[in-house]
């Protein structure tokens, strides 16, 4: 695949508003600030394909992009305290209605920050994707942050914290430095 050929196409704020997917799909999902649209940004070499921000919440659609025949989901975070109730009812439904809905969701990335353990919205998440059988891998953000030790001490605990993780992939990564990015790449092409 060409990653430099991808284009955006559209972002839903409202569950109401997804349309159907006829391609297959691959979807970003992860508490909020914790680096998908950065890292969507990294694989695809562009600097403002999807909005990063230092300020948590920054994405609150869901944004597709299509390379290709794969469509990919940039969804929004999770687990940001400040927000108010009423706009954590629309990001539930607004994320219940795309995994429940008739989609080709052949991969789903979960993004954990490296530097912690996995939060309690992390675990659902996984809880979730496990009880539906949906395929996915962990991808573990902002390695660039950690010394050598402290990855390999990370590395070990999570394979306690994450419930089955023996048998889950699991990939550091940082779109700081690229680490990882290929290992990323690699698996949306198989
Ligand atoms: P929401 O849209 O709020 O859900 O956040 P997000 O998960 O899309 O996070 P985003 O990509 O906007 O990044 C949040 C912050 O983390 C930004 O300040 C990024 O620069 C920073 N960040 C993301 N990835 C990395 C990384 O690999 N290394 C470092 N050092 N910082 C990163
Ligand atoms: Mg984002």
């Amino acid at each position: 695949m060409n990653y430099n050929n991808v284009v955006f196409e559209t972002s839903f704020g409202k569950a109401s508003q997804l349309t159907q997917s006829d391609l297959v799909e691959i979807a970003f999902a992860g508490r909020s600030n914790v680096g998908k649209s950065s890292l969507i940004n990294k694989i695809f070499n562009r600097r403002n394909l999807a909005r990063v921000s230092a300020v948590p919440g920054k994405t609150a659609t869901i944004n597709f992009f299509r390379l290709e025949n794969v469509r990919f989901a940039d969804l929004p975070g999770y687990g940001y305290a400040k927000v108010a109730q009423a706009e954590k009812q629309r990001w539930s439904d607004l994320i219940e209605t795309y995994f429940n809905s008739d989609r080709r969701i052949e991969l789903v990335f979960q993004l954990i920050d490296m530097r912690h353990p996995p939060t309690k919205d992390d675990l659902l998440m996984i809880d979730y994707l496990v009880e539906y059988e949906m395929p996915f891998a962990v991808v573990l953000t902002k390695m660039d942050k950690l010394s050598q030790r402290e990855r390999a001490e990370r590395l070990a605990s999570l394979q306690t914290e994450i419930p089955y993780a023996d048998q889950i992939t699991i990939l550091p990564v940082s779109a700081q430095t690229g680490e990882g990015i290929e290992e990323i790449r690699q698996i949306i092409e198989e």
